[in-house]
């Protein structure tokens, strides 16, 4: 192991802590910086292929393993008394978060396309934003209820700018699938327990949020098949109904492709008569993201329909601001 990769590793630890926990979770901000001040933590997490580097895996992994940590002390005790605990599960698992609170960034644009909606999920995960008809949600005054009537739905709040198109009542969905390289069953209960472990701990509402969307998606089990997006597009596609608008519509997924992989899925996406929703972090799509009047900030994700782009979006739903 050389210094080099203990450094780099000193450095992901410590702009997570100022650009991603800062001002969200205080927690994780203590974490990060106990990693990135401990050598030992560094040692051990640097042994660990690339991707199983990350802050949010490696905090999850400790939660399912020892439950929340008090502080960073006990933290940076603990892993290295655990470790191999936290390694084998930081080594079984992805960051595979499914935050059905995107849903309230995507419905002011669900709303404005003629209704009724075949919506496709790219990336989809547990398939929690498959249900956006099924939640509430609740932009400034204005509240939009789901139009059949349920017992305790999520509530997603979303603070928006005086710009953004509010629809007056939710969508009509008659068809509904999510592809993912690797589905996960929302009556797998490892796997569901394992997505609420990825909920920083601060964020109680989020993870009340998630238990009562899932329990819509298992009332209402839909499609999740397993697949490639990039590759596989086209043949989940085949039976749409007719009448209704398809939509096919990616959050927090092409980050994880290569560039090429992306353009692939692009090119496939171009080739279905459907709506194309992305919301993705600026960088994902950076030609996109040249069209916008305005910077794309850093911490936002770029809502974009069909190749132009028309918002910001707090990563987790908490927010959308309009592009004039
Ligand atoms: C961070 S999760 C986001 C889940 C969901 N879109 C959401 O917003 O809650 C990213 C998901 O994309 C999936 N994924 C990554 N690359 C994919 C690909 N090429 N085709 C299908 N799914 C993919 C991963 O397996 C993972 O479940």
């Amino acid at each position: 192991m050389t210094n080099d990769v203990h450094r780099d590793l000193h450095e992901k630890y410590l702009t997570f802590a100022d650009h991603e926990a800062r001002g969200v979770s205080p927690l994780y901000e203590s974490l990060s910086r106990a990693v990135a001040q401990t050598p030992e933590l560094v040692e051990l997490i640097s042994e660990l292929p690339l991707p199983k580097q990350q802050p949010n895996l490696i905090f999850a992994a400790y939660r399912l393993a020892l439950g929340v940590p008090s502080s960073a002390e006990e933290f940076a005790d603990r892993t290295v008394r655990h470790w191999q605990t936290i390694r084998e599960n930081a080594l079984a698992r992805a960051t595979q978060t499914n935050e059905p609170g995107r849903c309230a960034t995507l419905l002011p644009v669900l709303a404005s396309l003629p209704q009724p909606l075949a919506l496709l999920e790219v990336g989809a995960s547990a398939g929690l934003c498959l249900f956006p008809d099924r939640y509430a949600y609740r932009y400034g005054d204005r509240h939009i209820e789901p139009r059949k009537r349920l017992d305790h739905p999520p509530v997603f709040k979303c603070v928006v700018d005086s710009n953004v198109p509010l629809p007056s009542q939710s969508i009509e969905v008659v068809w509904r699938r999510g592809i993912d390289l690797n589905p996960l069953s929302v009556d797998d209960v490892d796997a569901m327990d394992w997505l609420r472990t990825l909920i920083w701990p601060e964020h109680v509402g989020r993870a009340q949020n998630f238990d009562r969307a899932l329990e819509i998606a298992r009332s209402e089990p839909c499609e999740l098949r397993q697949g490639d997006a990039c590759t596989d597009l086209a043949r989940f596609v085949d039976d749409v109904p007719r009448n209704a608008t398809l939509v096919v519509f990616h959050s927090a997924v092409l980050a994880y492709v290569s560039r090429p992989e992306r353009q692939r899925f692009v090119d496939a996406v171009r080739c279905l008569d459907a709506v194309w929703i992305a919301n993705e972090h600026p960088r994902v799509f950076p030609n996109i993201a040249a069209k916008s009047p305005v910077t794309p900030p850093e911490d936002k994700f770029l809502l974009s329909v069909d190749g132009a782009p028309i918002g910001f979006t707090g990563p987790h739903g908490q927010s959308l601001d309009w592009i004039r």
